[in-house]
Parts: C-alpha cells; sequence; structure tokens
C-alpha cells in the first residue's frame, strides 16, 4: 500500500503526460504534447516498445537488493497511457524473471515474454484489459548486465561491498521492466532496500537523508524524479558512502577512504555548474551531485540526473582532469533535458556535451586551457578517422553508427566550426534557445537542423552553401569549413617529441611542469618505433611504468606493447587488474592482439586474471574482441 501513497509526490510532467485523452487531441494540440509523449516519427530499432499505442509515462520501484545471492528484484509500477482501442503494451526484459503481472487492484493480467535477441533481449507483452496501473513482480538475473556487484577488495575501504549500475544505452532492462528507449520519457520514484551498514544512492531526488529501518538489518531509501527523464537515465549506487558538500547544491558521494581526494578534485564544481547556467539558462535538475565511484567503473563519467557516477581515475591530484565533470554537467542540457531520440542520434548528445564541456572549461579556466583541450579532440578525431579506414568509411559519420569517439570528435568540431561561421553572439544565443525549446523532449537529427534553420539560416542560401549542415550531419570524413585552433602549449610539446626522436635524452625535455594533457600529446605523438634504450630512458626519467595518473599510464603501456618492451609488463598486468576504465583499458587489450602470438597470449593471460573485476559491459566486449583475433 505504501506504493500508492509514495504515487503522490508525482507532479508536473509527469501529470501533464497522463491527462486526458492526449492521444486524440487536434494537430496544433498535438504538436505541443506529443514530443513528451514520444518520439513523433522516429523508430527506435533496439527497443521493442511501441510508444505510439501504448506507452509507460511512469515507473515506480520497490525492490530489494541482495548482496548474498547478488540478486535485485521487487516490483515494478508502471503507470500506461494507450491509445484508444489499444489493449497491449510492450516493454523491454532482459533475462528478468517475471513472477507476476496484475493490475492496481492485485487482479492478474495476461503476458508473455517473447524470444531474447542478443543484448535487446525480449519483448514483455501485457494485455491490458483496461488497466492504466500495472505491478509486475520480478527478479533480476545475477548476471544482469548493469549492475556490478563488488566484492569489498575491489573497493577502497575493502571492508563492505558495492553495488552500481550503468544504463546506457540499453542495460538498464537488465533490472527492471519498462520501455527502454531514450524518446520514452517517464517520470519515476524507488524505494531500495539494501544491508543496514550500506548507503543507497539513486540518480533522483534522495527523500531519506539517512534511509529508514526496513526490518532485521536492511534500510530503505526512497528517491523520486518530478521530470520525465530517458530510461537510460536511471541509476542506483549502493556501499559504504559518506557526503561532502561541494557548494550550495552541490556535493560528492563517495567511500570514505577516497572522500579527502575526491572533494579535493572536485572544488569548482558548484562555479562549473554556475558558469554553464550563464552560458546555457538554468540548471533544471535540483541538486548536483556526483558519485565517485570504485576503479572498475566502466566510463570516465556517465551523467545519470542530478548525481553523475565518476571513475576514481580522473583523480590525479592537480584537477587536471575535471574537464570530464565539466562534460557531465554539461549533459545536464545536451543529453539530458534535450535527448537523442534514437541511438543513431547519439551525437546529439555526446558531440554536443563535449561542445559545451569546452566552453565551461573556457569560462573558468581560460581560453588557452580550453583550446589545448579542443586541439587534443582534434587529434582523437584524425586519429579516429585514420583508423577507421580514412574519410570515405561510413563509420565517420555522425548520424548513424560512428566509430571511435567519432560522436564526441567530429559532433564538436561541427557546433566549433558552426560558432566560427555564425559568430559567437549568435551561437550562443541560438544554442540557448535550443535547450529551452526541446527542454524534457527527444531531438532527432533532422529535427536539429530544422530548427537550426528555421532559427538561423532563414532560407539564406549563401549561408546555407557556407555551412554545409548536411554534410556534417550526415556524410563521412571531414567537411572543407572545419575549424581548427591550435594550441601553442601543446606545439611546445611537439617541439620534445622531435628532440626526442632525434636521439635527445629525456632528461633534457622541460617535462617537468607538464600537465595530464601535456603528456598525453607527447607519448601519443612519439614514434609508434623506439629503441628499447629510448624506452627505458624515459622510464628511468619519468617513472612511467609506476605513475598513478591513469591518463599517463595507459598511453605509456600502448607505446610499450607496441614496441613488445617486456620491462613495462607487470606495470601492464597490475594496470590492467586493478582499473576497469574501458577508455583506459581497450586500447590496451587491442594493442595487445596486433602483436601476434606474443600479444594475444598476454591478452588472455591478462583477461583471464582481470575479468571478474569488470563492468560485464566491459568484459563482454573484450571477451567478443579477443575471440575474433583468432
Ligand atoms: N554518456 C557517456 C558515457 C557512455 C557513452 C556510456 C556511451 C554508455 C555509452 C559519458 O557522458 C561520457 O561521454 N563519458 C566519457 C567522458 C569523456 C568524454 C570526458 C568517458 O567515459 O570517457
Ligand atoms: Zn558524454
Amino acid at each position: 500500500m505504501a506504493l500508492f501513497t509514495r504515487r503522490t509526490l508525482m507532479t508536473g510532467a509527469a501529470a501533464l503526460s497522463l491527462a486526458g485523452p492526449a492521444l486524440a487531441q487536434s494537430r496544433a494540440d498535438r504538436r505541443k504534447v506529443a514530443p513528451i509523449l514520444t518520439t513523433a516519427d522516429a523508430v527506435d530499432s533496439r527497443s521493442y516498445a511501441r510508444p505510439r499505442d501504448a506507452r509507460v509515462t511512469h515507473v515506480d520501484l520497490d525492490l530489494e537488493a541482495d548482496f548474498a545471492r547478488k540478486v535485485i528484484g521487487g516490483k515494478a509500477t508502471l503507470d500506461i497511457l494507450a491509445r484508444d482501442g489499444v489493449d497491449e503494451v510492450v516493454l523491454d526484459a532482459l533475462d528478468l524473471k517475471i513472477a507476476s503481472v496484475t493490475d492496481a487492484r492485485g487482479r492478474p493480467l495476461q503476458w508473455i515474454l517473447g524470444e531474447k535477441d542478443g543484448d535487446k533481449g525480449s519483448p514483455l507483452k501485457i494485455r491490458l484489459g483496461g488497466a492504466k496501473r500495472l505491478v509486475i513482480t520480478y527478479e533480476a538475473s545475477p548476471g544482469a548486465t548493469a549492475l556490478q556487484w563488488l566484492a569489498p577488495e575491489l573497493t577502497a575501504g575493502k571492508v563492505k561491498p558495492f553495488l552500481y549500475s550503468q544504463g546506457q544505452a540499453i542495460l538498464n532492462r537488465s533490472w527492471f521492466p519498462t520501455q527502454d528507449s531514450p524518446g520514452v520519457r517517464q517520470t519515476w520514484s524507488a524505494r531500495l532496500v539494501v544491508p543496514a551498514d550500506l548507503v543507497a544512492v539513486m540518480s533522483a531526488e534522495r527523500l531519506t537523508p539517512k534511509g529508514e529501518p526496513a526490518g532485521p538489518g536492511k534500510r530503505a531509501w526512497r528517491f523520486r524524479m518530478p521530470h520525465p527523464v530517458p530510461t537510460y537515465l536511471v541509476a542506483l549506487g549502493v556501499g559504504d558512502l559518506a557526503f561532502q558538500p561541494l557548494g550550495a547544491r552541490t556535493g560528492v558521494y563517495t567511500e570514505p577512504a577516497m572522500m579527502a581526494k575526491a572533494a579535493y578534485e572536485l572544488a569548482d564544481t558548484e562555479k562549473m555548474v554556475e558558469a554553464a547556467e550563464r552560458l546555457y539558462g538554468p540548471y533544471r535538475w535540483g541538486r548536483y551531485d556526483v558519485l565517485v565511484l570504485p576503479p572498475a567503473f566502466p566510463y570516465g563519467g556517465m551523467e545519470n540526473a542530478t548525481l553523475t557516477f565518476l571513475t576514481p581515475t580522473f583523480i590525479t591530484g592537480d584537477r587536471a582532469n575535471v574537464s570530464l565533470v565539466a562534460h557531465e554537467l554539461a549533459h545536464s542540457w545536451s543529453g539530458n533535458l534535450v535527448t537523442n531520440a534514437t541511438w543513431p542520434d547519439v551525437w546529439l548528445n555526446e558531440g554536443f556535451t563535449s561542445y559545451v564541456e569546452n566552453r565551461i572549461m573556457e569560462a573558468i579556466y581560460g581560453r588557452e586551457r580550453a583550446v589545448m583541450e579542443a586541439d587534443l579532440a582534434w587529434d582523437g578525431l584524425q586519429s579516429d578517422i585514420r583508423e577507421l579506414g580514412g574519410p570515405a568509411d561510413p563509420r565517420t559519420r555522425l548520424y548513424g553508427e560512428p566509430g571511435g569517439q567519432i560522436d564526441y570528435f567530429k559532433g564538436e568540431t561541427f557546433l566549433r566550426t558552426l560558432e566560427t561561421l555564425l559568430g559567437r553572439d549568435c551561437w550562443d544565443g541560438y544554442l540557448r534557445g535550443y535547450f529551452d525549446r526541446h527542454a524534457f523532449q527527444p531531438q532527432t537529427t533532422a529535427g536539429f537542423l530544422a530548427d537550426l534553420r528555421r532559427e538561423v539560416v532563414k532560407g539564406d542560401a549563401a549561408l546555407e552553401a557556407k555551412l554545409k549542415l548536411d554534410e556534417w550531419a550526415y556524410g563521412p570524413g571531414l567537411p572543407a569549413n572545419a575549424v581548427h585552433n591550435a594550441s601553442a602549449r601543446l606545439a611546445e610539446v611537439d617541439r620534445s617529441v622531435k628532440a626526442f626522436t632525434e636521439g635527445r635524452p629525456a632528461a633534457s625535455l622541460p617535462a617537468k611542469g607538464w600537465t595530464t594533457q601535456e603528456w598525453q600529446r607527447f607519448l601519443n605523438n612519439l614514434p609508434r618505433q623506439l629503441q628499447a634504450a629510448q624506452l627505458a630512458d624515459l622510464d628511468r626519467t619519468f617513472q612511467l611504468n609506476a605513475s598513478a595518473n591513469g591518463y599517463v599510464r595507459s598511453a605509456w603501456l600502448e607505446l610499450a606493447i607496441a614496441n613488445r618492451w617486456e620491462p613495462a609488463l607487470p606495470s601492464l598486468r597490475a594496470f590492467l587488474t586493478s582499473v576497469g576504465r574501458g577508455l583506459f583499458v581497450n586500447p590496451l587489450y587491442t594493442g595487445l592482439t596486433r602483436q601476434g602470438d606474443w600479444g594475444k597470449a598476454l591478452a588472455r593471460q591478462y583477461f583471464a586474471e582481470a575479468k571478474g573485476g569488470y563492468h560485464p559491459s566491459l568484459s563482454d566486449g573484450i571477451a567478443r574482441r579477443l575471440a575474433s583475433a583468432g
């Protein structure tokens, strides 16, 4: 019954999308409401949902996390809005064990779980019989692909276990049943029961700062998200968590052993929120907190609403990698407010966000820092295009299935080009308006281009020709108008690359005060083939094998692998078995598989040892690639 009192918390946009026969309105009204209901014309091939027939508007979860069995389960109560005459709703489910489906009064409803199709999972089809609310009693599988259950050894404190989820892109269907499609926004609420000595957080307003009793040895934590969000932004974290405020509406959750370092690194977080607001309008999500996870977290960061998840590897003691925080914060506008309608539109999230991230960095740390970081992104773009087989390859397109980090690097270069060609005043005004006009709605690539044409181009044929919008969005390679600003500080580093390549000793390089970014440029731009003596000189002079900076360590290990330089192997093994951030470890496994039998054998050996500590989404990917490497 507690379920139903919690439901009264639902307000605002949720109420709007539940109100009246929304699907049978006049054209004009429909145009106003439909985008909140669901994507108008984009079809998401990665979801079974048919949201234009029947869609989920609110999810309420009442779950318990069982650490002994590594299973999460309980009840999901879904509010459904169905078109007249439609009596079936289709949900997404991946390896869920469904016990029962009833209406709000407990009357059983007919349901069928279709055949499983890989990561997409199974359609869960439910006959509504007029019901507007469904109660699904279920359990996730111990192998749920969104979840990682960490043994105490893999945490900072080493005493208590840890659990967290990673939903993007289509993993959340492995721990709760709903329409798991970014174009189907849903409000949600949750009650999560966990062992009494652990703290639970979720990506929503935290209603129980201290938890509440929930039976012997257990505590319950409650949450609510009043804004309709795409389901990939629903996330949980459970562990020995402390909290420290950073500013009026910002703070950090992490294990006590990590807190001092994390809070130091994150000191500018509140300033970042203020800088973003000055650029793009109010932060609409209430609090902005971050959760610093154990090193197994597979990403640098994940923009879960109100609660960004971060890898601890961004902490290098010098705040050099806080662009990661700027990035995840930027998603509060590009991604969380205006969301890719389907996954082929993901550059609308990541490309826009990489651009906004850089603007936040410029606002706080100045132009040179921003130009330096944009210059590294340009390097990344060039190397991605090369790795993908050159500028004609379809994987270099923004819309579709971009390879490497094309959606990030080419996307931000596109927006930087628009900024330069339109002028900052015009462009900034447009972008601020764009976030406002499409707030809490899905967006397609075509929708963005149409909006820009309507607001800015306004039929000006010369401007249209100058911008090359369609070539940027749909064409491969890099359009001729691409803007690139080179960094003077990195040009300085290039001189060191040259000097060292020509035989100067490592000790003669001006590397003393180099930041992470300068080290990345240096290590990534060295020739892939070096003498063993040169590698030994670099390691002796800069202790690269022992570097605690994950960015430096991984770039160095890539170079060592390319040279089959065996003195790096203990460092490589230690790194691969202690860090699960894909951006660092994926290139190392790939590098090894390119080094014949020598490298493939090592890759298999290290992976066998490390995989138990990786998030399922990372270990599944590496396993696949190792298998196909032969
Ligand atoms: N949303 C992404 C993480 C993500 C992308 C998860 C695709 C699942 C599928 C996040 O905002 C991100 O881009 N993280 C980057 C940060 C970096 C570009 C600053 C990362 O993890 O490295
Ligand atoms: Zn991102």
